[in-house]
């Protein structure tokens, strides 16, 4: 793979949407061209995306990316006015901007064996921490879940890159019934062989994953998701503690020591601007009130 991207590459086309695909619970998957990003990305990196000028910036794991193609992939599950906007969006619609890489690169290292736990949009931001450990030689075990069968993501993408992919569903229809805590619960209980643990997903998957390996004592990492808004450590908005040190997940993370992150503290800030997010939904809601408006809103 060349280090740049190829000389055919299409430079009026940055931050364009090539490819879209609607999955399962409310998550698409898009190709975007952003060349520069593609080239420097690293597994267990974010980018901050914006719509239009005066738009929200939207934190989002890298899932994958193509440096010859100049491409990334990201998926994105639409749960506020922003994101829904964007799953409006199509193949061929562009983006304002797009700023990144962003954050830390995972740490992988030789030798371990990686249990990597991801929830909704997490099992796409697990993927490029999984392929990372899988390219070095090391043991990986993905366990992924959803709340019944025909919402499970990305599970043929994590079986390629996985030693043993075991799947969790709420409702029992697909593997084993329950979350994916059950799973390494289990596995925990039996002493399974594990040396680094990574979960990723909803703050109450996170927390109950430190919580069930705190005990045993295996190096547990969360990637964290706060809100965020400049992404470069000046703002303050993601600040999370950990270790009773206050961190910014932008620059210090987002990969934290799960057995020291005060998960209470997250979950209240990620509260924080519930009434402004809410009140935000209602406008766009009552000023596109046909499908057709949002589209074009979603310009
Ligand atoms: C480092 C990082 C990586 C992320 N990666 C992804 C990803 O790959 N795919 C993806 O779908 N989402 C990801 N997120 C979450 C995503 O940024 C938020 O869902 C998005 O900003 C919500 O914006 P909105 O305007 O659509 O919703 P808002 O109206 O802002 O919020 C709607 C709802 O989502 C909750 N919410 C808001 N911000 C966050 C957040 N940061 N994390 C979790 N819930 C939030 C709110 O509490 C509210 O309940 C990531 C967040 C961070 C910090
Ligand atoms: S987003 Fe502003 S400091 Fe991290």
């Amino acid at each position: 793979m060349s280090a740049l991207p190829s000389a055919h590459f299409n430079w009026c086309n940055v931050f364009r949407i090539l490819e879209k695909n609607d999955l399962a619970a409310k998550v698409c998957r898009y190709v975007i061209a952003a060349p520069d990003v593609a080239r420097k990305a690293k597994a267990g990196q974010f980018i901050i995306l914006r719509l239009y000028d005066d738009g929200e910036r939207i934190p989002i794991t890298l899932a994958d990316w193509d440096v010859e193609a100049g491409t990334i992939t990201l998926y994105i599950q639409a749960v506020g006015k922003t994101t829904i906007m964007l799953s409006m969006m199509k193949a061929g619609d562009a983006l304002m901007d797009i700023v990144g890489p962003l954050g830390i690169p995972s740490h992988v290292e030789k030798g371990k064996t990686l249990v990597a736990l991801g929830g909704g949009f997490g099992i796409a931001a697990i993927h490029p921490v999984v392929r990372a450990h899988k390219l070095i030689g090391n043991r990986t075990i993905s366990i992924i879940g959803a709340r019944t069968r025909n919402l499970m993501l990305m599970e043929k993408e994590m079986g390629a890159i996985s030693d043993e992919v075991r799947i969790a569903t709420d409702d029992g229809s697909y593997g084993t019934k329950g979350f994916v805590t059950t799973i390494l619960k289990k596995m925990l209980e039996e002493k399974e062989q594990m040396d680094v643990v990574l979960a990723i997903g909803p703050v109450v998957m996170m927390k109950a994953v430190a919580d069930l390996t705190r005990p045993y004592r295996v190096q547990t990492l969360v990637s964290l998701n706060p809100i965020m808004m400049d992404g470069t450590g000046m703002c303050g908005a993601c600040r999370v503690v950990v270790n009773d040190k206050m961190q910014f997940a932008c620059v210090d993370g987002p990969e934290f020591d799960a057995h020291h992150v005060d998960f209470e503290l997250l979950t209240a800030r990620q509260k924080m601007y519930s009434p402004q997010e809410k009140l935000s939904m209602e406008i766009f809601e009552k000023i596109c009130k046909t499908q057709e408006q949002r589209e074009t809103a979603a310009w």
